[in-house]
């Protein structure tokens, strides 16, 4: 039987793509952080097949407990989603227990460390693939590579767009230290509407939604070019793709110089195992 990890499982496009699964008769482990999105989950999901692991993942020792979660009670993982996001663009700064700038943790470091951690579970599944959902192909935002924390000269919208270019050359990274054994596809979904705007504050939360059924596309619709993926990934290790259209990694986003740096900041920012890349 497959199974299929999603994080952010519990909401929106991940929920989507969990629902989508189960009714493919997969097994599916969806992960968030609110216990009633959960038992909500599972009283929708109404399938033995479906499990729901609490885990906070802005935490990077809760990220690791899920790892050890997951490698007790899967025997193998083919297909791991990465959808969990809390979009801070407004407010202050807020770092976690561990020192982290929220979006960070949550939008970067989490992803890192499912991605690597949970690489050779997945490699006994026949044809593993994890994609990692933000917005590959927005050319906004950086690496700051001299304040990583941006400790100084902090905004939400800086922060968000940082964790999005991390996630690009994430991608990258992994392509280029494993080789393909389990395919990674940077997929961004363009505007779907899920329950994202909940989270904005008051007004700008009133605009979105309003331009929701304007612009935005609904969940059963964004999950089909994904799932399409997801059964047959590409050949490559790595490749990127804005809905329908796979994207050139010419660009700066996927630099692999940038994508190596950051991989090895990380590694030490993480305290991971996984081996380090050549230069
Ligand atoms: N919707 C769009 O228009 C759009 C556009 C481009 C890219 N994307 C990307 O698509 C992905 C999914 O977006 P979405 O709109 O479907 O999001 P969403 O509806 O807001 O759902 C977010 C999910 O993440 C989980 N989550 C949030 N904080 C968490 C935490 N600390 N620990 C564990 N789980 C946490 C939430 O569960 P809890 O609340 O229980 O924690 C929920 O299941 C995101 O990566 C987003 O960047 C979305």
């Amino acid at each position: 039987m497959r199974t299929v990890v999603i994080t952010g499982g519990t909401d929106g496009i991940g929920k989507g793509l969990a629902l989508h699964y189960l009714h493919q008769g997969a097994r599916v482990i969806a992960v968030g952080s609110t216990p009633a999105k959960g038992e909500a989950f599972l009283a929708e999901a109404a399938s033995e097949n479906a499990a729901f692991v609490r885990a906070d993942l802005t935490s990077v020792a809760a990220t690791k407990d899920l790892l050890a979660t997951i490698k007790a009670t899967c025997a193998s993982l083919d297909t791991l989603v990465l959808c969990a996001q809390r979009y801070r663009l407004f407010g202050s700064r807020a770092t976690t227990h561990e020192g982290f700038e929220h979006s960070f943790a949550l939008a970067y470091l989490s992803r890192h460390i499912l991605s690597h951690g949970l690489h050779d579970l997945m490699t006994l599944a026949p044809r593993p693939v994890i994609m990692n959902v933000g917005t590959p192909g927005v050319p906004l935002g950086r690496i700051h590579w001299d304040d990583l924390q941006l400790t100084r000269r902090y905004n939400g919208t800086r922060a968000t767009l940082q964790s999005f270019r991390a996630n690009d050359l994430l991608g990258m990274a992994f392509g280029e230290l494993y080789g393909g054994a389990v395919r990674y596809v940077g997929y961004n979904p363009g505007v779907v509407s899920t329950g994202m705007p909940t989270h904005l504050p008051p007004p700008l939360r009133a605009l979105v939604k309003a331009t929701f059924p304007l612009l935005a596309t609904s969940v059963a619709k964004a999950i089909t070019p994904m799932t399409t993926l997801l059964d047959d990934p590409p050949a490559e290790a790595f490749s990127a793709y804005f809905t329908k259209r796979r994207l050139s990694l010419d660009g700066s986003a996927f630099d692999r110089e940038q994508a190596i740096r950051l991989h090895r900041l990380t590694q030490r920012l993480t305290d991971a195992t996984e081996p380090i890349l050549p230069s």
